[in-house]
């Protein structure tokens, strides 16, 4: 298995460009599967969740073409099913699961199962589906869901669920009357899944706020879009400067996306400057310890939770970092101990005490964000850091490697 070798303690400087936002790409690429014809989206970024997404869309009968825009063709669906070996190693793959209803009234979509970061269950995806009249049964693993049309309803989301309101917002879109989503996700992502499907001629209104209605449509067309830059790469990488003591420049990125973020880093002392579209982030030589509380957008994000974690190692004072989105988000802690961090984990709280200096050392983790973390710890530490199951870092960040190097970085990836 490839590993990326770090020798830390070089300052970043120079410009990087945003790639298109995962998150975003994922449920996009997935909403072809509501319309006949062939979709065009473009700033789709290279990585392994993107490749396993277009496996699954494949699996389907449907036809994918192109890198970076990609030509999506749902026309001809020979199969409804999500097998166990794909949506495990892609937990967003579910969101098949509201589209196939919709429009072909059935779906068969494994269940996740556990994964690193706590129980994720996917039960308020099932039990909205229900209130919209899709006949559901559990059955070896599977999620088996019937429905002849779906019908418009109330539904309430005991929790915000970013892929929940998005797999429900898709099948609304064809059901027969209206769809009110209340406590509805409010993530940038979800918006740009909903202009996508208006776009194909869905009637949505309130995206982005916690109350989104629907009104169904008999049949969406093919539409051409774009993805929007990710907010989390984005954000890593503004850490990266914050905690090489660097002078980075972001191009094509969407600053309003990142307040949550922002407001934090002028905290610890950096200087924050947003364009249009672009930040220019500016090290500090002393990192202020700040308190972080993940929440749903706008609140400071769960995937950047652990690269926070690992500048507040190098604060200068306690920082408190409570995580309330997940259970069990702080596989990073045990990896950043053996760098010399000084971290002790109170249930869902971690109180970082601030060191003068991490220790390179060989590490690894099982989730994408605590990878990216280990990376960020490794750029800052004095000597040599090997980061190994680096596949969980292609999933979700595209040539992390190469861009941290075009900004002065000594990194390299050593393939196995
Ligand atoms: C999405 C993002 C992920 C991000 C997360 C939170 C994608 C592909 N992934 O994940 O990167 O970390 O949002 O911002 O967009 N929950 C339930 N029952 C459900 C659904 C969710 O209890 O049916 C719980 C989860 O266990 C979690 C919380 O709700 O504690 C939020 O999860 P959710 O927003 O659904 O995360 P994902 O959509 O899986």
């Amino acid at each position: 298995m490839d590993k990326i070798i770090i020798q830390g303690g070089r300052k970043l400087a120079g410009e990087v460009p945003v790639s298109g936002a995962k998150n975003a790409a994922l449920p996009i690429l997935v909403s072809a599967l509501l319309t006949e014809g062939t979709n065009t989206f473009r700033n789709i970024p290279n990585l392994v969740d993107i490749k396993t997404a277009r496996r699954l869309l494949h699996n389907l009968g449907v036809r994918t073409e192109g890198n970076g825009t990609v030509r999506v063709d749902a026309t001809g669906i020979t199969s409804c099913e999500a097998p166990y070996d794909l949506v495990k190693t892609m937990r967003a793959s579910i969101l098949v699961l509201g589209p196939l209803v919709a429009r072909m009234g059935q779906a068969r979509v494994s269940l996740p199962g556990g994964c690193a970061i706590g129980a994720r269950p996917v039960n308020l995806h099932i039990k909205a589906l229900e209130e919209m009249g899709a006949e559901i049964r559990l059955e070896e693993g599977y999620i088996d869901a019937r429905a002849r049309r779906l019908r418009g309803a109330r539904i309430y989301f005991d929790l915000s669920t970013v892929t929940g309101t998005e797999n429900i917002m898709m099948a609304a879109t064809l059901a027969e009357g209206t769809t009110i989503l209340q406590n509805a996700a409010k993530e940038p992502e979800v918006v740009n899944l909903a202009d996508v499907l208006i776009g194909m001629g869905a009637r949505i209104a309130g995206a982005g706020t916690d109350v989104i209605t629907i009104e169904g449509v008999p049949r969406l067309h093919p539409v051409e879009a774009s993805v929007i830059p990710d907010r989390i790469e984005a954000g890593t990488f503004l850490i990266a400067a914050g905690m090489t003591g660097g002078e980075v420049r972001l191009t094509g990125c969407e600053p309003d996306h990142l307040d949550a973020l922002i407001v934090k880093l002028r905290e610890t002392g950096m200087t924050i400057d947003v364009e249009a579209n672009g930040i220019q982030a500016l090290g500090t030589r002393r990192i202020a310890s700040v308190d972080v509380k993940t929440l749903p957008y706008p609140g400071f994000p769960t995937d950047l939770q652990a690269q926070i974690m690992a500048m507040m190692t190098l604060g200068q004072g306690f920082s408190l970092i409570a995580e309330t989105v997940f259970e069990n988000r702080f596989m990073h802690v045990s990896e950043l101990l053996r760098m010399g961090a000084d971290i002790d984990i109170q249930g869902n709280r971690a109180v970082v005490r601030g060191v003068p200096r991490l220790l390179g050392a060989p590490v690894m983790a099982t989730d994408l964000r605590a990878s990216a973390s280990l990376v960020l710890a490794g750029l800052a530490a004095e000597g040599r850091t090997d980061v190994s199951r680096v596949y969980h870092l292609d999933r979700g960040y595209e040539s992390m490697e190469k861009k941290f190097a075009a900004l002065g970085a000594d990194i390299k990836r050593e393939k196995a």
